[in-house]
């Protein structure tokens, strides 16, 4: 009689968790879509930082719609955190087996926390400050200053397209 032994299949990545390929293309479809619509937002929240330093009288509308910002920024980054890691563990790139998917993990999880650390309070400053000038009082404090947060975001997230779209060669660990 033969015996048959089992034998992991030629070509079989033993890091990489067995999904159908429809699951793994879902999985792209939300993470391109996410990451679109995370830098959509930060175009906007650009727009409504930038537009009053050009033109002052639109300061109290701008700032009062900033804060609505916050939830949709949040939702998209971690949106894109997730399914970003689940391709990674789903595909034959991994998590940080190459240079170009651990560079990204780490900018997301900086932008996230930058989202949750400096943007949400500096957005919350914003709305007060725009309903004190709409509400017309005298003193309004000191003007929240918000050029940094979409200028990094959008660099991070233009080089982090740039980087997925290319997937340049390199592994973190040759193995
Ligand atoms: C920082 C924001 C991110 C942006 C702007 C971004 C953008 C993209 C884009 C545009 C693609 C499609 C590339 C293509 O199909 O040619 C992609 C694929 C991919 N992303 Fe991201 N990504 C981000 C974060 C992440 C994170 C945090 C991870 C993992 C930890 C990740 C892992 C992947 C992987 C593994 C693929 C390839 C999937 C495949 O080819 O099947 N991404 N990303």
């Amino acid at each position: 009689m033969t015996t048959v032994t089992a034998r992991p299949r030629a070509g079989r990545d033993p890091m990489r968790l067995p999904v159908p390929r429809r699951v793994r293309l879902g999985l792209l479809v939300v993470h391109i879509v996410a990451t679109a619509a995370w830098i959509g937002l930060d175009v906007a929240l650009a727009v409504l930082v930038f537009v009053p330093m050009l033109d002052a009288s639109w300061t109290a509308v701008c700032h009062q719609v900033l804060p609505l910002l916050f939830w949709p920024l949040l939702t998209t980054a971690l949106l894109s955190l997730v399914s970003g890691t689940a391709l990674g563990l789903v595909t034959r790139w991994g998590l940080v087996r190459h240079w170009w998917v651990a560079v990204k993990l780490v900018m997301n999880l900086l932008l996230v926390t930058l989202i949750v650390v400096l943007l949400g309070p500096g957005l919350a400053d914003a709305g007060r400050h725009g309903r004190a000038l709409a509400a017309g009082l005298p003193d309004v404090g000191e003007v929240p200053r918000l050029f940094m947060p979409p200028s990094v975001s959008i660099t991070l997230l233009v080089l982090a397209t740039v980087l997925s779209v290319w997937k340049p060669r390199g592994r973190v660990r040759k193995t």
